[in-house]
């Protein structure tokens, strides 16, 4: 294994993939061992175009590093690869994810990990059965905004949490293959596609809750605003926001507000805040790591150490899934407490 570098192939070259493909030219230059061999989408305008999605804006890239594929028969025949890096639009994550575990490839799959937690067990089920790595990018759990709370909670250096709101706010997508985002069958609504990052986030600080609570309605999709209420054994209040129906002329937004007893540490456009309950408020220095690049760094690691992923386990990815499910028993029942 020395000296090995993890080859890296990837499906789907839309908007999220944009993100990956800075990543990858990040831990290039930093010399980390992995590297992007080969891309396919099949609709080639999408190695040439810019592409705007909400949470970015514009981005610019160089493909010279990569050979292109609108077929992945013939990128599977001709590319050598160890792993490959699935962007592409939710309902096919399964199909996909599947099939190239089937190849002997290792898999680093973007979120949601599927639409139903039925096809994620099938997912893992496969992963197991050709003994290669599956990852969802679950990608909040390598952002320096959150891991700065996850370490707070696990530090107890502001003491135990109060409470705790997270809200994820965007205008519809309007980018995507096909409409897919539009169409709930294929996306989930925003329950699963933009919920999904909060509702993972609260199981990675607080672990399991016991119930939920959630209302919701429909706009350009089903579930297209929901609030969700999440119970603890304690009395702590956990709550999270998403939203497709912000006016079209919003910035896409992700702010928190967590309130510990000894401070409130509160994020807005990337920048952390401690309000100390004595004492002046602070910025909290963070450290510049681009969670898209962590994420396939720590894929890549773990592949090239075999070690056990602890840290973003597909069954975790799953149970993320299944609680969007069980947010949706409560919302059919108006927000009645559902137990998880
Ligand atoms: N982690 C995040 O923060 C984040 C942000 C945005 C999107 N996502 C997720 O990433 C995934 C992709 O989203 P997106 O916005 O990039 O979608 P998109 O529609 O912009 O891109 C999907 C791409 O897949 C291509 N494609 C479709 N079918 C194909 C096939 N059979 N073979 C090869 N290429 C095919 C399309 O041509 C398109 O270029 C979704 O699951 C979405 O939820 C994650």
């Amino acid at each position: 294994m020395e000296n090995k570098v993890i080859r890296v192939a990837m499906i789907g070259f839309g908007g999220i993939a944009k993100s990956h493909k800075r990543g990858y030219e990040k831990l290039e230059k930093q010399g980390a061992p992995v590297k992007l061999v080969a891309i396919c989408d099949i609709d080639p305008e999408q190695f040439t175009k810019a592409q705007a999605i909400n949470l970015e804006g514009n981005s610019k890239y160089d493909l010279s590093g990569q050979t292109l594929y609108t077929d992945l028969d013939e990128m599977i025949a001709k590319e050598t690869f160890d792993m490959v890096d699935i962007c592409l639009p939710s309902f096919l994550h399964k199909e996909y994810a599947t099939r190239m575990l089937r190849t002997g490839k290792h898999v680093l799959c973007e979120k949601p990990m599927s639409l139903s937690s039925a096809d994620c067990e099938e997912m893992i089920a496969t992963a197991k059965a050709c003994g290669k790595k599956l990852m969802i990018g679950q990608c909040l759990r390598f952002e320096p905004l959150y891991l700065f709370l996850k370490n707070a909670i696990e530090e107890g250096t502001f003491g135990k949490v109060k409470n705790a709101f997270f809200e994820r706010l965007s205008a519809m997508p309007r980018w995507g293959f096909e409409g897919w985002y539009h169409d709930t069958n294929r996306s989930g609504g925003a329950i699963l596609d933009l919920h999904i990052h909060d509702v993972d986030m609260v199981r990675f600080l607080f672990g399991e809750p016991k119930a939920v609570s959630a209302i919701a309605y429909d706009a350009e999709t089903r579930w297209a605003v929901i609030n969700s209420r999440f119970m603890y054994d304690d009395d702590k209040i956990v709550v999270a926001t998403a939203s497709w129906d912000e006016a079209k002329s919003t910035k896409f937004a992700m702010p928190y507000r967590v309130n510990f007893e000894k401070a409130t540490v509160t994020q807005q456009g990337g920048v952390v805040t401690v309000y100390p309950a004595e004492g002046e408020p602070y910025e909290a220095e963070l450290p510049k790591a681009d969670r898209m690049a962590e994420e396939i760094r720590f894929l890549a690691m773990s592949i090239l150490e075999d070690s056990e992923n602890v840290k973003n386990p597909p069954e975790s990815a799953m149970m993320t899934v299944k609680l969007v499910e069980t947010l949706r028993e409560s919302i059919a029942q108006k927000g009645a407490t559902v137990a998880f």
